[in-house]
């Protein structure tokens, strides 16, 4: 079951990308050209797409892939043009459609297949692996550990994703965050070590048998995520 302040956060997360920052989020998925602190962050993304990406199978035909918190559908196209069958899933309507109307007509031997909703929703079935990228940073340690462990009963290989990591910069630049107005701040993201997570992680069952298997800090500017690999 999810816990209220996974609930919580979810919904601020929808009525923020469906809503507020649908907008700047189609520009910076796109190759407009944006201001310089965008673009380091355009590039971090890039960087980090293709770092998860690295950690996925070369060759993914046949293989199922759940990309939980899609957005605009970058990864989920590249992993298709590798052959994977993708369900990309997103909390957002609008970044849904948006990444429909993005995904193009042939994707050879691959597929995406996109969806609006709840990445923890149990009918979506069996994955091969899972990938989640930036889409966590939001919750608390205790609900990604959560939601690591109810998407591991659902995954015969491995799950890659993100979380923000503790670093003095990202302190600093959090709190400056907080000075802008009101209406125009994202949700808060909570940053967590791998070690707090991991820990967070050992009171669920059904992780045990799963282990913390790649790290990958990735800073470019103001854009620093690290990315994580669980599997069995
Ligand atoms: C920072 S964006 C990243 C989008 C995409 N993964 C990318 O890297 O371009 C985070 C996305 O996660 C989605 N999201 C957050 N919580 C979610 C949930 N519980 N289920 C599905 N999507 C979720 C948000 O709507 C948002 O589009």
């Amino acid at each position: 079951m999810a816990s209220a302040t996974y609930i919580a956060r979810r919904q601020q997360l929808e009525t923020y990308f469906d809503r507020t920052a649908v907008e700047a989020w189609k520009r910076l998925t796109s190759d407009a050209p944006v201001g310089s602190v965008r673009a380091t962050l355009r590039a971090g993304r890039d960087a980090m797409r293709a770092t998860l990406l690295s950690w996925l199978p070369q060759d993914m035909r046949g293989a199922r892939l759940l990309d939980a918190g899609c957005g605009t559908g970058a990864l989920a196209i590249e992993a298709a043009r590798r052959g994977a069958n993708v369900l990309a899933i997103d909390i957002s309507p609008t970044l849904v459609e948006l990444a429909r109307e993005r995904t193009p007509a042939d994707l050879g031997d691959g597929s995406v297949t996109f969806a609006s909703g709840d990445m923890l929703d149990p009918a979506l079935g069996w994955f091969d692996h899972i990938v989640a990228m930036d889409s966590l940073i939001h919750y608390d340690g205790a609900d990604i550990a959560h939601t690591l462990a109810s998407l591991a009963r659902r995954t015969r290989g491995s799950i890659v994703f993100t979380i923000a990591p503790r670093t003095p910069a990202l302190t600093v630049m959090h709190a400056v965050g907080q000075l802008f107005p009101r209406g125009n701040r994202s949700p808060a993201i909570a940053p967590i070590s791998q070690s707090a997570l991991e820990r967070h992680a050992r009171s669920h069952p059904e992780l045990e048998g799963w282990r913390f298997a790649r790290a990958q800090r990735i800073s470019r500017g103001f854009y620093i995520s690290q990315a994580l690999e669980v599997r069995r």
